[in-house]
């Protein structure tokens, strides 16, 4: 697989246009944590999507301006994200040749609270993606809906690797496996939709905002760790097995061993963070608290109520739809809920 056929038509014609879109945001099942150079993932990851957390984006493209990026979110001016904007902009215009001929103002608004640690990188780059795939298509004439999808999961892997999975509903991999037909380390792919039982295909994410505020340790910073972490390698080969049982059991329906898995890849990802140099604890006392109330909850009812971490302190609790749903979330209401900073709590389901 190489990036020939991401390569933009020289043959486009620009004009002034405001285009809008919107993306979710998702989360990863088997985590993407290490990466080498241009966005190479270091290990195939799965995530789901999300359905009600969303960045919601308006590009305003002024043709012949010279080149400049303004952005809004929620409405106040945020300097920081126009540089990096800017920055990404440029390092793509060999697969979008207008890219630098126009000035943009672009504002976006995220559905959920920015402080819920929730990957607005995610859905923020998807949808920056899917606008500039719009204003590609006037510019170039060129339309195809496959292609378009897939060079929108293309670029906004260059602009946060997470993004690429949020193009597509569903489950999604990112990262070429032999497990996975068609996966990419340029794109994502969705999982092929006859190969998930139904069980897993009505499920919530409840997600539990034990701290607010700013992560003690950015994505970027992260995934630089892996380079000096003497687990590293190990941790690839796992997240790489880790596709085969992921497979069977996403085929087979099997509940138990779907949970195990996800909750030991959570807490792979913040051990690698416990072992780096230096080292980060993104849990807080709630967290260590939800876990094991979730733990005994599991053992008392079998209810199956689990959990998964991105980096951060905040749990994102999963639960299926089968019936069991309400009893689930009387217990976080009164239960888990005690242990967020304000009550906080983003409910959302995955979207298929
Ligand atoms: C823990 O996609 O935010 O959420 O590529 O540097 O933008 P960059 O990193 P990012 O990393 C996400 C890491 C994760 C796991 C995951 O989503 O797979």
């Amino acid at each position: 697989m190489t990036t020939q056929e991401f390569i933009g038509n020289p043959n486009f014609t620009i004009q002034s246009q405001t285009v809008s879109e919107s993306c979710p945001s998702n989360i990863a099942l088997i985590k993407y944590w290490g990466k080498y150079e241009n966005q190479i993932p270091a290990n195939p990851s799965i995530s789901y999507t999300l359905n009600h957390c969303k960045t919601n984006t308006s590009m305003e493209f002024v043709a012949a301006e010279p080149f400049s990026v303004q952005t809004f979110l929620a409405g106040n001016v945020e300097v920081k994200f126009a540089e990096k904007i800017e920055k990404y902009f440029k390092n793509i215009e060999q697969y979008l040749p207008w890219i630098l001929k126009g000035k943009y103002i672009i504002r976006t608004e995220n559905t959920f609270p920015h402080s819920s640690g929730i990957a607005s990188s995610a859905s923020g780059f998807g949808a920056i993606a899917k606008c500039l795939m719009v204003l590609d298509e006037m510019f170039t004439g060129k339309t195809s809906e496959e292609g378009s999808l897939r060079k929108a999961s293309f670029l906004a892997r260059l602009g946060s690797g997470s993004a690429c999975r949020s193009l597509y509903n569903g489950l999604v991999v990112w990262g070429e496996t032999d497990e996975v037909e068609n996966s990419s380390d340029l794109f994502a792919v969705p999982y092929p939709d006859h190969e998930i039982h139904d069980t897993f295909k009505s499920f919530n994410d409840w997600v539990l905002l034990i701290h607010e505020g700013q992560k003690s340790v950015s994505s970027t910073v992260g995934h630089g760790l892996m380079k000096t972490n003497p687990y590293a390698e190990r941790r690839f080969q796992e997240a790489r097995e880790n596709f085969v049982p992921m497979k069977e059991i996403l085929k087979s329906g099997n509940m138990d061993q779907f949970i195990k898995l996800v909750e030991h890849e959570a807490l792979t990802l913040h051990a690698m963070m416990m072992m780096s140099d230096p080292a980060f604890i993104l849990m807080r006392t709630g967290t260590l608290e939800v876990i094991n109330k979730i733990w005994d909850f599991r053992k008392e009812t079998g209810l199956s109520l689990f959990f998964t971490l991105d980096a951060g302190a905040n749990v994102h609790l999963l639960f299926p739809n089968n019936g069991t749903e309400d009893k689930i979330k009387t217990f976080i209401e009164e239960e888990l809920l005690q242990h967020t900073q304000k009550n906080g709590v983003v409910k959302d389901v995955m979207r298929f």
